[in-house]
């Protein structure tokens, strides 16, 4: 059983909850329509209805097997009329090269609910939940990638605490270079 996480509200921004993503989301992902940037940079089909329903079913898919653990946030209403629709997508996929674990992290946000922070605040509580729940199987550190040119995306990276680590050279489907960005769990240190 996965978690449901939330991030607590600020003064300036409301809680964050997030859980599964449903067929019953179908609708909604396909009322936000054609939209470039998330068809380029998230390859998330965008606008096609049957497209968006396996995508859904990935997602189910991934969290069966355990290497797609995907999340929808959704903003909570202040008033107290619960969350509305989803705002925004983030996934922690895990691969094991051979020995430990290795994360990566990805992400969008609806067009209509850009600019709001939303993106680093949720992928954060993700990070935090991904350390926690994979300390014993030995997840020491999240990679984030995103083509140079991604500048909303390298200030969501650095936002949610990830450094720059590595310009990577261009590769399929990229044709310009990549920024890996990195962030190590924090292990305390006894008094
Ligand atoms: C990258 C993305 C997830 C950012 O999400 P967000 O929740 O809007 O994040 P933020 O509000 O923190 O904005 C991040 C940056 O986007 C830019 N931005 C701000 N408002 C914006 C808007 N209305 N539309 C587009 N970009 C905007 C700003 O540069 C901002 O940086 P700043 O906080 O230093 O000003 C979102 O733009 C998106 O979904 N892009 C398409 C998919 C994508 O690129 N995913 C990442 C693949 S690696």
């Amino acid at each position: 059983m996965v978690a449901v996480l939330e991030v607590a509200a600020t003064p300036w921004a409301p809680a964050l909850a997030l859980r599964a993503w449903h067929h019953d989301d179908v609708a909604m992902l396909t009322r936000m329509g054609p939209d470039d940037a998330l068809r380029r940079w998230a390859g998330f089909p965008a606008g096609n209805t049957e497209e968006i329903r396996q995508w859904v079913t990935a997602q189910h898919d991934g969290r069966e097997s355990g290497d797609r653990i995907s999340y929808a946030v959704r903003e909570v209403d202040p008033r107290g009329s619960g969350a509305g629709e989803p705002a925004a997508h983030v996934v922690l996929k895990l691969r094991r090269d051979g020995g430990e674990p290795v994360g990566e992290v990805g992400y969008w946000t609806a067009p209509y609910a850009r600019g709001r922070n939303i993106a680093a605040r949720a992928l954060d509580v993700l990070c935090r939940w991904a350390f926690d729940e994979y300390a014993s199987a030995g997840l020491a550190r999240l990679e984030l990638i995103h083509q140079v040119d991604n500048h909303a995306s390298c200030r969501v990276a650095a936002k949610a605490q990830f450094s720059l680590l590595q310009v990577l050279p261009p590769r399929p489907p990229w044709p310009l270079e990549g920024h890996l960005h990195v962030r190590d769990e924090v292990v305390a240190t006894p008094a």
